[in-house]
């Protein structure tokens, strides 16, 4: 028997393959099983993909035992403590990071994206005032392959490249122009000589009636979240991203698919319900009847930022958010904000309890999000788009990786289970 390899047996017929056992340069090895159809004419069940690897990626790394997160081999506390989010979307694009020229040139091409084709602005006319921001921006970056008829030939690394600049330039323009119009504001243009968080929180905020001004706390904790929020290996929406790219989909297609996947509670939609779920607590006193909740199978309440399908230890990104929200808090002079208290006690309850100590489930990137984003004036309905405009630079970097690899369609099996070969049934024949 050959090392590194897994020897299968079928005991139904004696039969005994070998499969090669392929290591990466971190985390857990992966046996190849693209033949065990043809071998043994069986398929590989994994419904919630827990054991299964769909792709080999170089982008992002995460050890969820250990609550380490790496983009590009760089550990993301150094990245969101030192980095810029457009040096993160050229390391997460190129896989290094760019020297003074490289720098320069990436920045000088994002910021001469970022206006929309003045048409594209009608869309939000189409909408109800009261429209979720996310619909909107589903609508509206899946119409974007309108727009762009010159660059939607995924095998043309040009075309990759100038969809990649097309999405994560306007991106954050799109998602402006989805608040404003929700709340009745004129649109605001981008300003080509503001970095790319200081031109979005100036798009979100500023008025044409008054002079903008922010404090850079605010736009430091918005440049750590949109860091910590831009790619996550292979998670729903990011997943969702690659199999509709595989079809060859235009990359606003699969990127406006990735947006409505995020949109869940269970995934990006989480921030949002953390908020509504701290305000339904309300007060420290009533969190332990919530924490019985949460640990009651027959009741679907979750306790909403708890838990990871990987991390099982502290998400390294929640680490880093508690901290922003204290610094943006105390700079607004809200160190004592209820709102904080009350998930710091939370906190501190959930992780003495044996429910959630036995099965590890900790805060994560979602649970001290949205009290930034609230803090720094961003509506709850607005924290999952703020995490799509984050995260739309990790979708076209594992997408452009995807078309690279060329590995073709995704398409899975299934175990049928439904009703055998019958004939059909004339009305008058049935009971
Ligand atoms: C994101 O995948 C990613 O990388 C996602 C993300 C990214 O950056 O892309 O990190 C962003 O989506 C973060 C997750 C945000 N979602 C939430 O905060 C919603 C609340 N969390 C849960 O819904 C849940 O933890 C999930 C969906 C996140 C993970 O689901 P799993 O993998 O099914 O949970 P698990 O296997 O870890 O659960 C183990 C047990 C289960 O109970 P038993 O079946 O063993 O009895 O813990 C329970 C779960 O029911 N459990 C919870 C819980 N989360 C899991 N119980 C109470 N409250 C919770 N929050």
């Amino acid at each position: 028997m050959a090392a590194n390899t897994l020897t299968i047996r079928d005991n139904r017929t004696g039969k005994e393959v070998e499969f090669p056992i392929e290591s990466g340069t971190e985390g857990p090895p992966v046996v190849a099983v693209e033949k065990f159809y043809k071998e043994f004419g069986l398929f590989t069940l994994d419904p919630g993909f827990r054991s299964t690897a769909s792709c080999k990626s170089k982008i992002t790394f995460i050890d969820g035992e250990a609550g380490v997160l790496l983009y590009r081999g760089y550990p993301i506390e150094q990245l969101a403590e030192s980095s810029s989010f457009a040096e993160v979307c050229y390391l997460l694009l190129y896989g290094e990071l760019p020297n003074q020229d490289q720098y320069n040139d990436f920045v000088h091409k994002v910021t001469h994206h970022t206006m929309l084709h003045e048409q594209i602005l009608n869309f939000y006319k189409g909408y109800r005032r009261d429209a979720h921001p996310m619909a909107i921006m589903v609508g509206v970056v899946g119409a974007l392959s309108a727009f762009y008829h010159d660059s939607l030939d995924v095998h043309n690394p040009r075309h990759r490249e100038i969809s990649a600049f097309r999405l994560i330039s306007k991106i954050p323009t799109i998602a402006a122009a989805s608040y404003k119009y929700s709340v009745g504001q004129p649109f605001v243009y981008p300003d080509n000589g503001k970095g790319y968080v200081e031109n979005f929180l100036y798009m979100l905020f500023s008025v044409p009636c008054a002079k903008y001004t922010i404090s850079p706390v605010l736009v430091r904790a918005m440049r750590q979240i949109m860091i910590l929020h831009a790619d996550h290996e292979q998670n729903a929406s990011t997943s969702t991203v690659r199999l509709a790219g595989s079809s060859q989909a235009n990359p606003f297609a699969a990127a406006s698919a990735g947006i409505g996947a995020l949109w869940g509670p269970a995934h990006g939609g989480a921030n949002e319900e953390v908020l509504s779920m701290l305000h339904e607590i309300g007060s420290v006193e009533r969190v332990g009847e919530y924490i019985k909740r949460a640990k009651d199978p027959k009741d679907p309440f979750r306790l909403m930022g708890f838990g990871h399908r990987v991390y099982k230890n502290y998400d390294p990104r929640a680490r880093i958010l508690k901290k922003a929200a204290h610094d943006v808090l105390v700079e607004l002079g809200r160190g004592n904000d209820p709102m904080f208290k009350l998930a710091m006690e939370l906190e501190r309850i959930a992780q003495e309890d044996e429910y959630f100590v036995t099965k590890k489930l900790y805060p994560n990137v979602d649970f001290y999000s949205g009290i930034i984003q609230s803090a720094i004036g961003i509506p709850t309905n607005m924290f999952t788009v703020i995490f799509a405009v984050a995260r739309m630079v990790g979708w076209v970097a594992q997408w452009k990786e995807m078309i690279e690899y060329g590995e073709g369609i995704g398409r899975p099996r299934q175990l049928y289970v439904g009703a055998a070969r019958r004939d059909y049934l004339f009305m008058n024949e049935r009971k």
